[in-house]
């Protein structure tokens, strides 16, 4: 039986693919992924003093580059549960006082305050039920300082008569089973119901995009 908390979603990465996530993404994408990710995180445009969260922070690869951008007063906190990503992201940011952990889930209550200038969430919210997006949103709407920016790096949404079917096909059968479902829907109608709107959208590869949210 699965431990997931929810079996069908492929982003509880898991066993060997959580163990080895970096080196799987970088031969899936035939070496360019870790320079598309330095391209989206330099468009988040990250202040020497923000202090950050990156929600399903994985093997902590996204948290250091991050941290590149930051001066001794930045820091950066990630939030993961599984048990290879944790134990990935531990070793990649051992001995960096600013790069901390928390095991939460994030679409869960956080108890807190509006303490992060960013937040991340990259190629995690595709992959939650729709309810469960809804209660990171309610976290983000906590936690976010106002004027701060929440980014969300995924696949881009598209209103549901856009999408081709091989792109239908390949969203169902192909990639997580709930990523559909994340593409065709409202979002802008979805953020106003939580107070926050897009500032921005980057589109790279057509398929991926980097949305930047604030609060109204
Ligand atoms: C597809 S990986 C992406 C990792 C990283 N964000 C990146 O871009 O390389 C999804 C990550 O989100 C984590 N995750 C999934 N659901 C989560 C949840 N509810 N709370 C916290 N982390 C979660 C998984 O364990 C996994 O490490």
């Amino acid at each position: 039986m699965s431990d997931k908390f929810y079996p069908d979603s492929k982003v509880e990465v898991r066993g060997v693919e959580a163990r080895h996530y970096d080196f799987f993404m970088n031969a899936i994408s035939l070496g360019t992924y870790p320079f598309f990710l330095k391209k989206a995180i330099n468009k988040m445009l990250i202040q020497p003093d923000d202090v950050i969260a990156d929600f399903g922070a994985g093997s902590g690869r996204n948290a250091l580059l991050m941290h590149s951008y930051l001066s001794d007063k930045g820091s950066v906190v990630g939030y993961e549960i599984g048990e290879e990503m944790i134990a990935s992201f531990r070793k990649n940011s051992e001995g960096i006082p600013n790069i901390s952990l928390r095991t939460q889930r994030v679409d869960e209550d956080i108890a807190g305050e509006k303490i992060y200038d960013k937040i991340l969430m990259s190629f995690v919210l595709h992959g939650l039920p729709h309810e469960y997006r809804l209660a990171v949103l309610s976290n983000v709407q906590k936690l976010l300082k106002k004027g701060g920016s929440f980014f969300i790096l995924d696949y881009t949404p598209a209103p549901k008569e856009s999408v081709s079917s091989v792109r239908k096909f390949l969203f169902t059968k192909v990639e997580c089973p709930h990523s559909y479902d994340f593409i065709i829907r409202d979002w802008n109608a979805i953020f106003k119901e939580y107070g926050l709107h897009v500032v921005k959208q980057q589109t790279f590869m057509k398929w991926v995009s980097l949305i930047e949210v604030q609060a109204d």
